[in-house]
Parts: structure tokens; sequence; C-alpha cells
């Protein structure tokens, strides 16, 4: 939770960060994040096997990140993680989006795949207690 605290204190502050949340009353129910990612970005940096250049190629307008999206457990399964997707990703100028997601994330997996993302890699993370996680890749617009 601090690790996870400290990078959205850092991703906040990135061009291009968005926040999408959703609430009930006053009660945050679930929200979502991203970025575009930049040229420099370590995204593409630490997969379990090397793409071609072509694919990690990141330049203004490549790239958006999904970098989180959470539904608290008793409000899942009502199209709220959807309409949140949706809402941070409709109308985005770049070509493609990515995202990473644990390999044993079920529903999360699930979630994505019926959204139209696939795996494109695996990646190592940063740090030796950081597990191992798929990196998947929708094109943009969204078709539906
Ligand atoms: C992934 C997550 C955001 C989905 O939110 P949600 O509000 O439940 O999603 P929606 O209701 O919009 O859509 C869910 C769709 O995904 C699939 N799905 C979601 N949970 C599922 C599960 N437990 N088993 C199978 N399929 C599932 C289904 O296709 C479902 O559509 P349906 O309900 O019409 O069958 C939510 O499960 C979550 O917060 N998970 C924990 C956090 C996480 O892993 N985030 C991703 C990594 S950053």
């Amino acid at each position: 939770a601090a690790a996870t605290a400290r990078q959205l204190r850092v991703r906040r502050r990135q061009p291009g960060f968005v926040l999408a949340e959703a609430r009930h009353g006053g009660y945050l129910v679930a929200y979502a994040s991203g970025l575009p990612l930049r040229p420099s970005t370590s995204w593409w940096k630490d997969l379990t096997t090397q793409l071609p250049g072509n694919v990690t190629a990141e330049y203004p307008g490549r790239t958006f990140a999904l970098t989180e999206i959470l539904v608290r457990p008793s409000w899942r399964r009502q199209g709220i993680g959807r309409a949140l997707h949706d809402l941070i990703l409709d109308g985005r100028a770049e070509e493609r989006a990515t995202l990473t997601v644990p390999p044993d994330a079920a529903a999360a997996q699930a979630a994505f795949r019926s959204w139209g993302w696939r795996r494109l890699a695996r990646t190592r993370g940063q740090g030796p207690d950081v597990p191992v996680l798929d990196v998947l890749l929708t094109g943009l617009p969204l078709c539906r």
C-alpha cells in the first residue's frame, strides 16, 4: 500500500495524468487512472521476452497506459469497471493502450479480455519481490 501511494504521488504529477472516480453519495466505490507513456518510459524495459523494436517504440501520441482500475468488491459485476474504463479511454488520441495485470487476477483477466484487450508480453517489474505481470494491449479507439 505504501508503494502504491508513492507510485500514485509520482504519476499524478506527470503530464496527461487522468483519474476517474465512481461515488455513491460521498463514498468512493471505484476509480481508474492512467497517463500517456513518455518516449523515455521504462514500461517495456523488463519484459521476460523481448519484443520487436517497432512494437515497443514510444513517441508522442503512441500509447496510453491504464495504470489502475479498481472497484470495491461488493460493487463488482454491475458494469462500473467497464464504465470507468470507457470513460478514461473513449476519445483518446493515442494509437493504443496498455496495462499490466497479475496472471492470477482472474476477474480482471476475464474483464479485460471481454473488453477487447490481448496479452502481448510478461514483465518482471522492478525490484526483487515484484511479481511477474501480464502486459495487455488494445487498439484505440476502442471497438465494440
Ligand atoms: C477488474 C474489475 C475492475 C472489474 O470491475 P467490474 O465493475 O466488476 O467490471 P464490470 O461489471 O464492468 O464488467 C465485468 C465483466 O468482466 C468479466 N468479469 C468480471 N469479473 C469476473 C469474474 N469474477 N469472473 C468472470 N468474469 C468476470 C465479465 O465479462 C463481466 O461482465 P458481466 O458481468 O456482464 O459478465 C474488478 O474486478 C476489480 O476491481 N478487480 C480487482 C482490481 C484489479 O485486479 N484491477 C486490475 C489490475 S490494475
